[in-house]
């Protein structure tokens, strides 16, 4: 996949042209009500360009996921009004993505309108990359804008399959994830440190492995350092970790150090009888966790040493949280190591890439999102890339 080859519509007169744009409209929502419209607004400034310029934009999506035909908890209704609320502008929504109906809301579109069609995952098509079904979304455009980088893991008909089959361009939301995750791990200014957090090595093995192989620094935190402080023969009492895993662990150890890939583990950490919030708690070395409790955080020396191994380092790219966050205290590592790179990133010094759904709401709660050199809107499409996986909706569009 040749990334320079990706399409932008800069340039392209597209004055009354209908653009089919698959946007991620899947955000959270709770009883009808959008609860975080972070996506919507990062989509809104690419749909106000083609309107402004003329074209007749038409917004595909996916939303929740629907197992058997339309149903009213999985409709884009609310969703449409809130992204018509944030561009300003009105924003119907058509009651299908295909047939009379779509076809019907296309026609009466004029210039410079936005309309949002129903869930593509109303129809089985969709998943299923049916190219009768991509046709069909096809007709309806004459050109395809795919600004949906956080679905584009999935191989679906309006991820994939349209690209195939009208002239298809990258969509600015598209670029700026694309660019990112580039200046981060293709040509970074170097050193380049890696944080990885969360709770599971198993479903990290090959991110760790395919970082390992790229980053100077693997900064390992959350419930996944317990398994790597298993593998090094500490005792970890009650705290949760992949026993099964210790030689995965050793192995990605051994791996990084033949690349001269540093692995950094916890050297002190919070530990507590129960994992609840208010939870009596205290900070004690590694080798010190007593057998009745368990880790919830990295402690302060530990967060010192990250932030010291990071002042080494040009590029920064984090993905997991590096303890229990969501429960108080817990947060105290992830957001301290979180407010370090923040202020380096603001004097200028480090260029910060953090994406992941859980990452994401770590950065909210320390109130250092903005800070960031780029915060990722996507989850899995990010865990992917960083997996070193090529994402099918992307190459689509490199063809
Ligand atoms: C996401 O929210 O991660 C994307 O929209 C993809 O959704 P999916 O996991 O249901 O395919
Ligand atoms: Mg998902």
């Amino acid at each position: 996949m040749n990334l320079d080859k990706l399409k932008t519509t800069d340039g392209l007169d597209l004055a009354g042209k209908r653009v089919l744009v698959r946007a991620d409209l899947n955000v959270p929502a709770k009883n009808g009500v959008v609860t975080d419209a972070t996506r919507l607004a990062r989509v809104v400034p690419g749909l106000k360009d083609l309107a402004n310029r003329g074209a007749r934009v038409i917004v595909l999506s996916h939303f929740g996921r629907p197992k058997d035909g339309p149903d009213k908890e999985n409709s884009l209704a609310p969703v449409a009004a809130e992204l018509g609320k944030l561009a300003g502008l009105p924003v119907s929504l058509a009651p299908d993505c295909v047939g009379e109906a779509a076809d019907k809301a296309v026609s009466s579109l004029g210039n410079g309108g936005i309309i949002v069609l129903e869930n593509t995952r109303f129809h089985k098509g969709e998943e299923k990359n049916d190219p009768e079904f991509a046709g069909a979304l096809a007709a309806l455009g004459d050109l395809f804008v795919n600004d949906a980088f956080s679905a584009a893991h999935r191989a679906h008909a309006s991820t994939e399959g349209l690209a195939r089959l009208l002239p298809a361009y990258a969509g600015p939301l598209m670029m700026e994830e694309i660019n990112a995750l580039r200046t981060a791990l293709e040509q970074p200014k170097r050193p380049v440190a890696a944080v990885v957090g969360g709770a599971k090595v198993s479903t990290k093995i090959p991110v760790l492995t395919n970082l390992s192989a790229k980053v100077d620094k693997l900064i390992i935190g959350g419930g996944m350092a317990n398994t790597f402080l298993l593998a090094g023969g500490v005792e970890i009492g009650k705290s949760l970790a992949e026993p099964d895993l210790v030689e995965t662990a050793r192995e990605i150890m051994h791996a990084a150090k033949s690349r001269s890939c540093e692995i950094v583990l916890p050297q002190d950490v919070v530990v507590a009888a129960r994992f609840e919030a208010g939870a009596p708690s205290r900070t004690v070395a590694t080798i010190d966790v007593p057998k009745d409790e368990m880790i919830l955080d990295v402690g302060p020396k530990t967060v010192a040493h990250y932030v010291d191994v990071l002042s080494r380092c040009e590029t920064l790219l984090w993905n997991g949280p590096l303890g229990a966050f969501e429960i108080a205290p817990f947060g105290e590592g992830t957001f301290a190591l979180a407010r370090a790179a923040a202020e380096r990133t603001k004097r200028g010094t480090l260029v910060s890439v953090a994406g992941g759904g859980d990452t994401v709401a770590a950065l909210n709660a320390a109130g250092v999102t903005d800070d960031f050199t780029y915060v990722s809107s996507a989850g899995g499409a990010f865990l992917e890339w960083l997996e070193g996986r090529e994402l099918p909706g992307v190459i689509a569009l490199a063809r």
